[in-house]
């Protein structure tokens, strides 16, 4: 079906505007004062080392976080682990994200990242999958007031650098502890906490609940508090800053997305308006760059298959047709890989020019039972 029927070359961007949100003051985690309350949320497989370079190149990233990484494995040094904590210059203030269920195994991992320079540390109570959450860690987590509270305690005592927690709001709906939690938390020292406005038993289903969130704003008296769910513009930001009251937001698929969205968020905190996204060359550009990160880091043929998921949210979002993005995505060697990119250059996307704004691309829901992610 030929796609010529999408009549507008380029988007309206004279719609991007929106009243201005008005803020006391920065966001600061304990002593750590970020420089934007626009959190990159971390998505395991994703928000890797050369996607954060990205992202804060172009600006306005208030704080980026790791995949969820196992306590357990970095502190037996697990190879693979050591390499998915690197950091550059450039991924600055840092958080490493650490899962896990034993206090003595979590406290250990929060000491040797400290050591190695890391900014601040977040423990991940929303992870739904059983994997993590069946053993009593990630979501698990929110079923135990008590043994959750003296492991966020010890974690919390045996460094000096802040730590922050991410959670849902409950396991379901009929247990929904996060503002309980959050209290708790702030009066043990925890110095933010970042809430999914979903449960467990969600998933990534229906919709964020942004009353959830605000309850959990009104819970704690002085923390900040990170609003995390579905947001994929600024209206969106907006929209999670006035009805949760929340002091920051954190984004994660809207950033795979829409890699400009910090940067569209700071302009439109100081002056109301914010700049178009990127188009499809400026996209290539970044795609080209990302990848070249990534065979920094992990070699050609580590580079080519790590990059692949994230081509996809590229690709999708520059509207390259379904045949090229298959190409691009089998390609094995850097020679297929630079082939296919060319037929892509060459191709443009479908329906638009290559300089103009593109429309928003759909951003997908993980499918599939949550045990199995
Ligand atoms: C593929 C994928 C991987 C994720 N990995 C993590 C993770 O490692 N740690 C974490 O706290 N949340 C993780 N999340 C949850 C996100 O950080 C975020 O809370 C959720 O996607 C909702 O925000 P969004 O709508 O802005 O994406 C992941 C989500 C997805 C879709």
């Amino acid at each position: 079906m030929p796609v010529a029927s999408i009549s507008s070359p380029s988007l309206n961007v004279d719609e991007l505007c929106h009243p201005r949100p008005s803020f006391a003051g920065p966001v600061s985690y304990g002593a750590l004062e970020l420089p934007s309350r626009y959190l990159l949320s971390p998505l395991a497989g994703y928000t890797n080392l050369a996607f954060r370079r990205i992202v804060r190149q172009i600006g306005g990233v208030g704080l980026a976080t790791t995949d969820l990484i196992s306590a357990n494995a970095l502190v037996h040094l697990s190879e693979k682990t050591l390499r998915m904590i690197e950091t550059h210059d450039e991924d600055q203030p840092f958080a490493v994200q650490i899962f896990g269920h034993e206090a003595s195994v979590m406290c250990e991992a929060a000491q040797f990242l400290q050591e190695r320079g890391v900014d601040t540390i977040d423990i991940n109570m929303g992870c739904p999958v059983e994997r993590i959450a069946g053993g009593g860690s990630g979501a698990g987590m929110m079923c135990d007031l008590g043994s959750t509270l003296s492991l966020v305690q010890s974690v919390v005592e045996s460094v000096s650098i802040p730590v922050s927690v991410k959670m849902r709001l409950g396991w379901d709906s009929t247990q929904l502890t996060a503002p309980k939690f959050a209290r708790e938390f702030e009066q043990i020292g925890v110095v933010a906490i970042a809430i999914h406005g979903r449960t467990r038993a969600q998933g990534f289903s229906g919709v964020v609940d942004r009353s959830g969130i605000r309850a959990v704003v009104e819970a704690v008296e002085r923390i900040p508090v990170v609003g995390n769910g579905d947001v994929r513009s600024v209206p969106d930001a907006a929209r999670m800053i006035e009805e949760t009251g929340c002091q920051a937001v954190s984004i994660g698929r809207g950033a795979l997305a829409n890699p400009w969205l910090f940067r569209q968020l700071v302009e439109w905190e100081s002056t109301g308006q914010w700049s178009a996204p990127g188009s499809f060359n400026d996209r290539l550009e970044l795609l080209l760059r990302q990848f070249g990160y990534m065979i920094e880091q992990w070699g050609e043929l580590g580079g080519i298959v790590r990059f692949r998921k994230m081509a996809h949210w590229y690709l999708k979002s520059m509207r390259v047709r379904p045949k090229l993005r298959n190409m691009l995505q089998q390609s094995k060697t850097k020679e297929q890989f630079d082939a296919a990119i060319r037929d892509i250059e060459r191709a443009g996307p479908r329906g638009f020019d290559k300089t103009g704004v593109l429309p928003d691309m759909h951003v997908p829901v993980p499918s599939g039972p949550i045990d199995r992610w």
